[in-house]
C-alpha cells in the first residue's frame, strides 16, 4: 500500500510539473484528488485497516495529499504569472498602427509647383483681392462699359450702396495687373495665382469658382519671343518633358496682338503621333490659355506713358493644368469636398 501511494504521488507530482496550462492542471487535479481518484479510493480503504496499519498508512496518505496540493498550488501560481506576463507582453518589432495624416489639395500642389518654377526664373508672386472694383476688373484692362467684350465673362456683381463704385467677384486674375503696375515701375516680372468667379453653369470642364494663373512681364524691349521662351521653359519644367508652345491669333481687350496658346499634347507628344490620342482628340495640341502683348491702354490706366514700355501677359486656368498633370477627368472634383480625391496626390 505504501508503495502504491508513493508511486501515485510521484506520478502526480511529475504530471503537475509537466502541465502546460491551467486546464491541463485542473484535469490533473481531478485525476489525483477528485472524488473518483485513486487517492480518495485509498483514503476510503484506511478505515478497514487494523490500528497498527492505520498508524503507518494514515500519515503517508496525508503527506501524499499535502505534497500534491502544494504542488498544485505552486504550479497554478506559476501558470497564472506566465499568463499575466503574456497579456502584458509587447512585441516591439510589430509594425505600428499608421496615424492618418492630412494632405495638400492637388490645386495647392500644382500652385506650389508653378510658383517654384517661376521664382527660379526671377518672377515675384503677387496677390490681389477677390472682391474687386469694376475699375480694376474691367475698365483698367481696356474693357470699357458697353464694350461687347464685357459679355465674354459672365460676372457676379456685388450689391453696393454706391453705384459709382460697383464691385464684382473678380472674373480673372488680369484684375491685379493695373493694381500692381500703379505701385511698381518696370522692369518687373510677376505671376498672379488666384481664385476667380464666373456666373455660369457647371459641367465637367466649367466651374463658377476656379483658379487662374496670370503672368506679366514688362520692360523696355519685351517681345513675343520672350513670351514663347518663358512659356516653353515653364511648361517643360512643369511636365518634366520637352514642351513646345504654339500661338494662334485671338482677341483679348487687354492685349494687342492677342493669342491663344497651345502646348504639344503631353500624352501623345504632338501631331506626329496624335492619331487616336484621347487627350488631344487626335490633333496633337492642347489648348492652355490666352496671351498677348500688353495693350498700351492698360499701361496708361496704370499711369505709365503711352508707348514707354512693352510687356507680355498670359492667363490660364489652374484646374485645367492640374487635370492634365494628374489625369483628373472632371473639374467638379476639386471642390467636391471629397477627401478621397485629394488623398491620391500626396
Ligand atoms: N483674362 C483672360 C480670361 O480670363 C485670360 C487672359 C488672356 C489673360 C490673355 C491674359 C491675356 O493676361 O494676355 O480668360
Amino acid at each position: 500500500m505504501e508503495e502504491a501511494i508513493q508511486k501515485m504521488q510521484a506520478e502526480a507530482l511529475a504530471a503537475i510539473d509537466a502541465a502546460q496550462d491551467e486546464d491541463a492542471l485542473e484535469r490533473i487535479r481531478v485525476t489525483y484528488m477528485g472524488k473518483k481518484s485513486r487517492l480518495v479510493a485509498l483514503t476510503k480503504g484506511i478505515k478497514d485497516l487494523d490500528d497498527a496499519q492505520k498508524r503507518v498508512v494514515g500519515p503517508i496518505v496525508q503527506k501524499a495529499k499535502q505534497a500534491i496540493v502544494q504542488a498544485l498550488t505552486r504550479k497554478r501560481e506559476e501558470l497564472e504569472t506566465a499568463r499575466d506576463a503574456q497579456a502584458e507582453w509587447i512585441d516591439v518589432t510589430a509594425p505600428g498602427t499608421k496615424v492618418r495624416r492630412g494632405h495638400l489639395h492637388p490645386l495647392t500642389l500644382v500652385q506650389r509647383d508653378i510658383e517654384n518654377i517661376f521664382t527660379t526664373m526671377g518672377f515675384a508672386i503677387v496677390d490681389g483681392p477677390e472682391v474687386e472694383t469694376e475699375f480694376y476688373n474691367f475698365d483698367a484692362v481696356n474693357v470699357p462699359k458697353e464694350h461687347p467684350a464685357r459679355d465674354m465673362q459672365d460676372t457676379f456683381w456685388i450689391q453696393t450702396a454706391n453705384n459709382n463704385a460697383r464691385q464684382v467677384l473678380r472674373t480673372h486674375t488680369t484684375s491685379v495687373q493695373v493694381r500692381y503696375m500703379q505701385q511698381h515701375t518696370p522692369p518687373f516680372r510677376i505671376i498672379i495665382p488666384g481664385r476667380v468667379f464666373r456666373q455660369e453653369a457647371t459641367d465637367s470642364t466649367h466651374e463658377h469658382t476656379f483658379h487662374q494663373f496670370e503672368a506679366l512681364v514688362v520692360g523696355d524691349d519685351v517681345s513675343v519671343a520672350n513670351f514663347l521662351d518663358i512659356a516653353q521653359s515653364f511648361f517643360s519644367a512643369f511636365f518634366k518633358k520637352d514642351i513646345k508652345v504654339r500661338l494662334r491669333p485671338s482677341y483679348f481687350p487687354f492685349v494687342e496682338p492677342g493669342f491663344e496658346f497651345d502646348i504639344n499634347c503631353t500624352k501623345c507628344g504632338g501631331p506626329e503621333n496624335a492619331k487616336g490620342c484621347s487627350a488631344c482628340k487626335g490633333n496633337g495640341w492642347l489648348e492652355i490659355g490666352g496671351a498677348g502683348m500688353v495693350h498700351q491702354n492698360v499701361f496708361v490706366a496704370a499711369g505709365y506713358k503711352r508707348n514707354r514700355y512693352q510687356g507680355f501677359a498670359w492667363g490660364f486656368g489652374l484646374e485645367r493644368l492640374a487635370m492634365m498633370k494628374y489625369k483628373i477627368d472632371d473639374i467638379r472634383h476639386f471642390h467636391s469636398g471629397d477627401v478621397r480625391v485629394g488623398a491620391q496626390f500626396r
